[in-house]
């Protein structure tokens, strides 16, 4: 564990103060220390440890094999990079549903191991006694509602949610809920624009969305999908960036070639 302890430029306050100013928030993933540190200097204002790890660095299919170990190695990798950006760690598929107890437990885990900035958990009114815990603990929680990914074999898809009435109103419900308890933020994912602007108007506090359209008061994406290193997946809310699947694709077999031919090293890349 680092012994270093920071506070960053960007805090939960200022998120607040640019929400009612009108300022919109930048967010993205980071999961390691040389792309965090990348995002950091170009200017970003969070950056989330998102437990989407689970896709773009380890592979498997769902977030929820991720644990308090994988989200604690990402976070501290990410947070010793980042001066400026706040950093958001996820709290992963198991560590805080259970009973509140459990929940601050693997909250100060995170805190105490990471260095990061706050914890973000899935969910409205089924974890709010979690969330309340916490953040009577002083750890800064961001909610996140819509599409859950933990909850993926509870709905068994990805599609748009909250499109009929009764979702929409308990999602409404469990965003005043988290802003109730003292949430400083919530993530909105693959909701209908309409419904992502309502909620965005209605809370004092900023609203992030990814894929519930431009009315909310900040954007995220995953940094593997913007920047096209992953080129399979390509859902309608994704503005692609970059083809670095291309770039990087191009680079390797460049490289290999020059090995094979032996172009690679030549007279001055050598001792
Ligand atoms: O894990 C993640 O990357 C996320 C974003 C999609 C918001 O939760």
């Amino acid at each position: 564990m680092s012994t270093e302890n920071r506070t960053r430029a960007v805090t939960t306050f200022r998120l607040t103060e640019m929400k009612q100013r009108g300022e919109k928030i930048s967010m993205l993933t980071a999961y390691d220390y040389s792309m965090a540190k990348i995002l950091d200097a170009a200017g970003i204002d969070v950056i989330l440890v998102g437990d989407s790890a689970a896709n773009v660095m380890a592979g498997f299919e769902t977030t929820v094999p991720m644990t308090l170990e994988h989200m604690i190695y990402h976070g501290r990798s990410v947070a010793r990079a980042v001066d400026r950006a706040l950093v958001v760690v996820d709290l992963p598929f198991g560590t805080y549903q259970g009973n509140s107890k459990e929940a601050l437990a693997s909250a100060v885990r995170i805190m105490k191991e990471t260095e990061a900035d706050a914890v973000k958990m899935e969910g409205g009114e089924e974890i709010i006694e979690s969330v309340e815990r916490i953040l009577s603990a002083g750890i800064p929680v961001m909610g996140h509602l819509g599409l859950t990914p933990q909850a993926i074999h509870k709905y068994g898809t990805y599609t748009v949610r909250a499109k009929e009435k009764e979702e929409a109103d308990k999602l409404v419900r469990d965003a005043h809920l988290l802003e109730d308890a003292g949430c400083f933020g919530v993530v909105l994912e693959k909701i209908p624009a309409e419904l992502g602007a309502r909620v965005a108007s209605e809370l004092r506090m900023p609203v992030i969305g990814i894929g519930a359209g431009g009315g909310v008061d900040g954007q995220v994406l995953v940094v593997h999908d913007m920047l096209g290193i992953n080129n399979e997946f390509s859902p309608r809310f994704l503005r692609r960036y970059a083809n670095l699947h291309e770039i990087m694709t191009g680079a390797f077999r460049q490289y290999i070639d020059d090995v094979k031919n032996g172009d690679f090293p030549n007279q001055t890349e050598q001792y």
